[in-house]
């Protein structure tokens, strides 16, 4: 089995940031050991060079492997530069045991708006198809590919999410992992799990939401998420998995 933590839309330099909730969350995280840590985008509010070097500080105090990718604000005043310069390149691939995992740069600069682009799609093709036999395959990005309930006026949904949905399911694709919304949910689209992390450690809450963060555990019969809030409450889906006949 493989576990993951995936926290999204920390937001450490903004008015909302509540360092308290990342401080329990480091030290869970720490205990935990899970095998990735995925870190789905908006690290900062402005993407300012000051404002990544805090988000740096406290990211490198998670003692465990982790996936980073851009957020919209990440990509605010040319954000992105700091980006690759600290957490690397904007696309990756991370190969755990069993579990073929491809994240994607969703932002545009100076843009809430998101979308993969045409020109990516040849890399999204071939980065899904490098997965092993038998893999469950599992892809990041920041933005939302499906309209997320309790979220407000529907905006900023991915511009080709068509698209890449498509491409998504055609490749087998079992789990998505996005953040944005600031608001937890998870979707069933075929055979595969939408899964929207909450903002991990803000204030930045939509109605009566809590902050809260997605553990997720992945082996081929089953994928299990919790969303879980800090005062210890947590939201349960078990979703069995289709199994697929061999060619
Ligand atoms: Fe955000
Ligand atoms: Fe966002």
């Amino acid at each position: 089995m493989v576990s993951l933590y995936h926290i999204s839309d920390i937001h450490v330099s903004s008015k909302y940031f509540q360092p308290e909730l990342m401080e329990q969350l480091i030290s869970e995280v720490n205990q935990v050991r899970p095998d990735l840590l995925v870190l789905s985008g908006d690290l900062t509010d402005r993407g300012l060079g000051f404002e990544y070097q805090e988000a740096k500080r406290w990211t490198d105090r998670f003692e465990v492997p982790m996936l980073v990718t851009p957020g919209n604000h990440d990509s605010r005043n040319v954000g992105y530069v700091h980006f690759e310069d600290l957490y690397g390149s904007r696309y990756r691939i991370v190969r755990l045991p069993g579990v073929h995992i491809v994240a994607a740069d969703s932002s545009e600069p100076d843009l809430d708006e998101g979308r993969i682009g045409r020109s990516i799609y040849p890399w999204l093709h071939e980065a899904l198809d490098a997965a092993g036999e038998g893999d469950l395959k599992v892809f990041v990005t920041h933005h939302h590919l499906l309209p997320v309930p309790g979220a407000g006026r529907e905006r900023n949904i991915l511009q080709d999410a068509g698209d890449l949905l498509k491409v998504l399911v055609d490749h087998g694709v079992e789990l998505v992992l996005n953040g944005h919304k600031h608001v937890p949910w998870v979707w069933r689209f075929e055979n595969m799990l939408i899964v929207n992390a909450g903002t991990a450690t803000t204030s930045r809450l939509r109605g009566k939401g809590k902050p809260s963060y997605a553990v997720i555990d992945l082996d081929r019969e089953a994928i299990t998420v919790r969303h879980k809030y800090y005062d210890g409450s947590e939201d349960i889906l078990h979703h069995p998995l289709e199994r697929r006949t061999p060619a």
